[in-house]
């Protein structure tokens, strides 16, 4: 079996051709950084366009990695949501439109369900695992059952974690995406240095909260001398923000782990998947974490934490083994929860 896949929900255009014993023959990933660095953050207008203009030379590019022309493939899968919606038109009607052309099946691809099952291609894990799902827009913990079958068991009240080192990032004058330079300043710095909060810990529960956590950074950030922040400072801002955030991530796993535990008590598997899965620092605590409850953390590359395309093919592959495809009436969603059915989450800052 041998899917395309398409990815164009955010800021990265990727192409990729992935088969169904778990080979990555084509990876192109074309990420629009550099035209969104000057506003700081993603402008989904620049972002559709940029979409439109490199989706079909990627896509091209990956067909010529993979040697293969169209006929050749069993599916094409896109993004369908959630996303911006631009983005997702783009990537949706490109996919359609080689679909119909070649008289091949459509799926449309759930980008979490790409983030969490990309583990599966990687390293072969089997369900039932529990997920830690942490990206720039989302912040969940999942109990994955089956391909398409979610239980949620936390996300977050208000801000994603990716999004709070993002923040952080830009209140320290360090680059974007903030994540990993937040990490690089973090290696040098005191995590003990300014005692920050850690929302939610030691509350029952899955749920997150980090955006009392990014006011409390700009609070220290402005209680520090006037002027240019020295290298010091802004290292261990860092390091201390880095510790408050790992805090809360092992203190929410820890009761999801129970849960889990509770519901399948031979599953030994957590996953960490998404942008904010590629630090190492995390990674390394959530591995401790597992240990302790003798369970093992699996991770993908960090490559394929960060958002690619060969995980929408992956997808496409496992729902293509399942018959579930899709018409080309479908609509892309720009809102899509995993698990339709988990109640809301509530809070002072809950987001619509
Ligand atoms: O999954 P992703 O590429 O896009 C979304 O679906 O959101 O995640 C991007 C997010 C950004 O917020 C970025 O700062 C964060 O992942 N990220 C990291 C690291 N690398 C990327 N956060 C912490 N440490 C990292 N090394
Ligand atoms: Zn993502």
């Amino acid at each position: 079996m041998i899917v395309l896949g398409i990815e164009t929900s955010c800021d990265e255009t990727a192409a990729a051709v992935v088969t169904g014993d778990r080979r990555v023959l084509a990876d192109e990933v074309l990420s629009q950084l550099d035209e969104h660095r000057p506003f700081g953050g993603i402008v989904p207008e620049i972002a559709a366009r940029s979409h439109l203009e490199h989706l079909d030379r990627m896509v091209a590019r990956a067909m010529e990695a993979a040697d293969f022309g169209f006929g050749d493939l069993d599916g094409v899968a896109a993004t369908g949501g959630p996303g911006l919606i631009g983005g997702l038109l783009v990537g949706v009607m490109t996919a359609k439109a080689i679909a119909a052309v070649a008289d091949l099946p459509f799926l449309a691809v759930n980008h979490l369900e790409g983030h969490a099952l990309t583990v599966r291609l990687t390293d072969g894990v089997t369900f039932p695992y529990l997920l830690l799902l942490v990206s720039g827009g989302h912040c969940q913990l999942l109990v994955v059952e089956g391909v398409g079958a979610y239980r949620r068991l936390g996300t977050t009240v208000d801000d994603a974690l990716g999004e709070a080192y993002d923040k952080t990032a830009k209140m320290l004058g360090l680059g974007f995406p903030g994540g990993p330079e937040v990490e690089r300043a973090a290696e040098d710095g005191d995590p003990s240095r300014f005692p920050l909060p850690r929302p939610l810990k030691g509350r029952a529960g899955c749920h997150f909260s980090f955006s009392g956590l990014k006011t409390a950074v700009r609070h220290a950030v402005d209680a520090l001398p006037p002027g240019p922040l020295r290298k010091k400072d802004v290292a261990d801002m860092c390091a201390s923000f880095q510790a408050a955030a790992g805090d809360v991530l092992v203190d929410r796993c820890a009761n999801a782990l129970e849960a889990f535990r509770a519901r399948h008590p031979s599953a030994d598997t957590l996953v960490v998947a998404g942008g904010v899965a590629a630090n190492r620092n995390l990674r390394r605590r959530l591995a401790d974490l597992a240990g302790e409850h003798g369970m093992r953390l699996v991770a993908p590359p960090a490559r394929l934490c960060t958002d690619n395309a060969v995980m929408i093919a992956w997808a496409g592959v496992e729902r293509l083994g399942l018959g579930l495809t899709d018409g080309l009436d479908f609509a892309p969603r720009p809102r899509w929860p995993l698990d339709p059915d988990a109640p809301p989450a509530t809070g002072a800052g809950v987001k619509a």
